[in-house]
């Protein structure tokens, strides 16, 4: 599997400033040699998935959902389907994320709910898993994170398919501060050694993303730990010149390796 660079653009841009995003990231894209050794995929808000799944499609971006909805189909008021998703182009969904976690008191029950769905409708699930408070030490940190992962165990089921984990420390995400090599990749062996057990191995079907401050500054560094298959953009990914000088850079690592 290719590195996969996804940029989750939250709630930040207004639909103007994701269209006109969305055009110049394609266009630098389609000329690029990039596409040749990197996978790019762009989460907007949802009431622009189509128009930027129009704009994006054509320089092999990929779509991504921000979140689903843990019901299939129904009256649920507000709520949006996998399905929906999936017929807006969707190739990717963003489950679990810690703001999500946090604010809409999401459990790791129904994240599983939605990962059925997004794969019921051929959508490949980004699961995020992060420990919320900085952690020196290796074990309190496993054991925080231990319980966002070791639910995702029941996911074997699921093993013929793709599945994401993108490791995100809630304290990395916006902060500036990322941790060390050495504690992403110890997190990285963690999250192969029990997703093993479920089926998902890191050569066949389980790609890991780290997220959380990631630059152009920081992203070589962090794109050479063994484990790590891409990454997971917040706000460096809102910014057109910002956004490029990490592909440019993810670029460099990815035909360096090859
Ligand atoms: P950040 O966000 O890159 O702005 O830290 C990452 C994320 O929340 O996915």
């Amino acid at each position: 599997m290719d590195r996969l660079l996804v940029a989750n653009w939250k709630m930040k841009l207004s639909r103007q400033e994701g269209i006109t995003l969305a055009k110049n990231i394609s266009d630098f894209f389609k000329d690029s040699n990039i596409k040749k050794s990197l996978s790019i995929s762009i989460a907007p808000s949802m009431p622009i998935l189509s128009e930027i799944s129009n704009i994006i499609l054509k320089s092999d971006i990929n779509l991504a959902a921000q979140d689903c909805s843990a019901k299939d189909n129904g009256a649920y008021t507000g709520e949006v389907s996998a399905k929906i998703l999936k017929e807006c182009g969707c190739k990717y969904v963003i489950l679990g994320h810690s703001e999500r976690r946090q604010e809409q008191k999401e459990t790791s029950e129904l994240i599983l709910k939605k990962t059925a769905l997004a794969y019921k409708y051929g959508i490949i699930p980004i699961i995020c898993i992060g420990e919320n408070i900085y952690k020196k030490n290796q074990e309190d940190r496993i054991q925080e994170l231990n319980r966002q992962l070791t639910p995702l165990l029941s996911l074997r089921e699921y093993s013929n398919k793709e599945l994401i984990v993108a490791y995100e420390p809630v304290w990395a995400i916006g902060s500036g501060i990322i941790p060390t090599t050495q504690q992403i990749l110890e997190v990285a062996q963690h999250i192969q050694n029990i997703m093993k057990s479920a089926s998902f191995t890191t050569n066949k079907n389980l790609k890991i993303l780290y997220g959380g401050s990631v630059t152009s500054d920081n992203c070589q560094e962090i794109l050479k730990i063994s484990g790590i298959g891409g990454l997971l953009i917040g706000g460096a990914s809102l910014i057109y010149d910002r956004f490029i000088r990490i592909l440019k850079a993810a670029f460099e690592i990815e035909n360096a390796s090859n």
